[in-house]
């Protein structure tokens, strides 16, 4: 048996009267007629607490998709205990009898759970079907396929030599449990967070974000339903406090795999520091965290393309991409015509309810997003050193919706120049042509991030020069296209200084990170 060459899952069109559109259409009715309960699954069993938290819609957040268990201490503990049971038993099945199972999940999402997961990543996660598209259909099916791949490849070269002596090596699971810790703007990465050390013979304990249980619920079924033996992954939805403290706190754990804010991030490592001389090994810590990404245009730029990557960039879903175009260098020579073509098309921009397909946006993900994003528009509302050229405006009443926001600041160090901000608010630097060398450094050194980050330019030489200066200021680096959309596989995604491990999602890198190599030497 072995495992097939992965390749892209096609990204289908939802034109007016495909079967694809149909079948959103009818998903999301069964959605929103429906509220069910939503369990722990703990060693494959339901298990309810009654202490229940709230799946709403971000587009009108009166309406309750479904309420959730919310784990305590003692579910938590369980979990653990599960996935430590169920290790053994994992680890003897052959990797290939491991991979099969996600590569059955991959299948199922494809032809049979694509509508669902689209319906609900609108509905729960705000996204518009395109966004939708991408993230819960095809960058959850390539994660999974492309994974199983790297496996793969990563188990068949598992060197050996034998020169007199026989020398092996064998790539095992790691001693313990691995704790996922998901976040809400990407149902891929929230199913891609347990599965890779899952393929690579762990067991995990998943905590979702408290918004967004609902997808990765539907993914913990497929998973079930693809084959996953009961214990390998325990879902525990939960508050921070209880869920991480206890996981943080075991000696049996054994890798972190995260994806969310920089904050939760330095807290989880902190504790791990503190806890450091507790746990039977060192814990892998793989992280994902905070950006501040950027787009930066030379005078050589071609202006149609870097204004796309501008309003796509920093508003497509609604700017909660940690990949979103959050700051931007433009010169003062391309200025006016940037800024009159990127008004033009930030100012067709229609916003509102995912169910219908016409909105380009939708609502930001939950009240304290809300509060947070607006927060920095009416501080530069305030603010001489900034100016509002776009959007502005917001309003909570049915849901959170904010305008698409264009602030043009005089100072490179302005507040939203340099701090994340995690929604639709784009904030623009003016640099004369002449200093285009200083403006990168600026770029370079005035943001803790180092995520994802554009650079424009049909002059060869100044691609050169940014991509030297610019070299650690984003994970990934796109030369005449958007920051946002890495495709698995093509793109591998992440970065380094404070927006996370850079142990790319989607690589053989990552599932490297979920092994532990038993070097065996045997003389005859
Ligand atoms: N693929 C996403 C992006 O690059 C991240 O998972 O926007």
């Amino acid at each position: 048996m072995s495992v097939p060459a992965p390749q892209n899952e096609n990204i289908l069109g939802y034109g007016p009267g495909s079967p694809e559109k149909k079948e959103v259409k009818a998903a999301l009715q069964e959605l929103m007629a429906e509220q069910f309960e939503i369990p722990l699954i703990i060693g494959g069993r339901e298990v309810k607490t009654g202490n229940l938290g709230k799946v709403v819609c971000p587009h009108d957040h009166g309406k309750v998709l479904a309420t959730y268990h919310k784990a305590g201490k003692e579910e938590v503990q369980l979990a653990i205990e599960s996935a430590l049971s169920a290790q053994k038993m994992w680890q003897t099945l052959p990797w290939e009898q491991r991979l099969a199972i996600f590569l059955t999940a991959a299948e199922l999402i494809a032809t049979r759970y694509r509508a669902k997961l689209n319906a609900g990543a609108m509905l729960a996660g705000g996204k518009t079907v395109f966004q939708a598209e991408i993230d819960a259909a095809c960058e959850l099916i390539d994660f999974l396929r492309f994974n199983a791949g790297y496996a793969r490849e990563l188990y068949a070269k598992q060197p050996q030599s034998s020169q007199g002596v026989w020398n092996y090596t064998q790539y095992r699971a790691l001693e313990g449990f691995v704790f996922a810790v998901t976040p809400f703007n990407f149902t891929a990465i929230a199913g891609n967070l347990p599965s890779a050390p899952a393929m690579m013979g762990n067991t995990v304990v998943w905590k979702p974000a408290s918004s967004l249980v609902y997808t990765p619920y539907f993914i913990m079924r497929i998973l079930e339903e693809a084959g996953l033996p009961p214990g390998v992954i325990n879902f525990v939805p939960g508050a921070g406090s209880q869920v991480g403290d206890v996981c943080l706190a075991d000696p049996n754990l054994a890798g972190v795999h995260f994806t969310g804010s920089t904050r939760v991030f330095h807290q989880m490592w902190k504790t791990i520091g503190e806890n450091i001389a507790s746990y039977r090994s060192y814990p892998r810590i793989v992280g994902e965290t905070g950006g501040k990404d950027f787009v930066f245009a030379h005078p050589s730029a071609e202006i149609p393309s870097l204004v796309t990557a501008l309003v796509r960039g920093a508003f497509e879903y609604q700017g909660q991409k940690c990949s979103a175009a959050s700051r931007a260098y433009i010169p003062q020579s391309l200025w006016d015509r940037v800024k009159s073509l990127m008004l033009a098309q930030v100012g067709r921009i229609t916003m509102g309810s995912p169910v219908d397909f016409r909105n380009f946006m939708g609502a930001v993900i939950d009240r304290s997003a809300f509060e947070s994003i607006t927060g920095y528009i009416d501080f530069a509302k305030e603010h001489k050193d900034a100016e509002i050229i776009a959007g502005g405006n917001y309003d909570d009443t049915t849901g959170y919706f904010i305008e698409p926001t264009v602030i043009v600041a005089t100072d490179p160090e302005f507040k939203t120049m340099v701090e994340e901000i995690f929604g639709p608010v784009l904030t623009i630097f003016v640099y004369q042509d002449e200093d285009f060398v200083e403006t990168l450094e600026l770029c370079d050194k005035t943001s803790p991030y180092a995520l994802t980050g554009a650079f424009f330019a049909k002059d060869r030489n100044a691609i050169t020069l940014a991509m030297a200066k610019l070299e650690h200021a984003a994970g990934n680096f796109y030369i005449n296209d958007k920051p946002t959309g890495a495709v698995v596989g093509q793109q591998p995604f992440g970065g380094g200084r404070a927006s996370g491990t850079n142990d790319k999602a989607g690589s053989q890198a990552n599932l490297a990170r979920w092994v532990s190599v038993r070097t065996v030497k045997e003389t005859f």
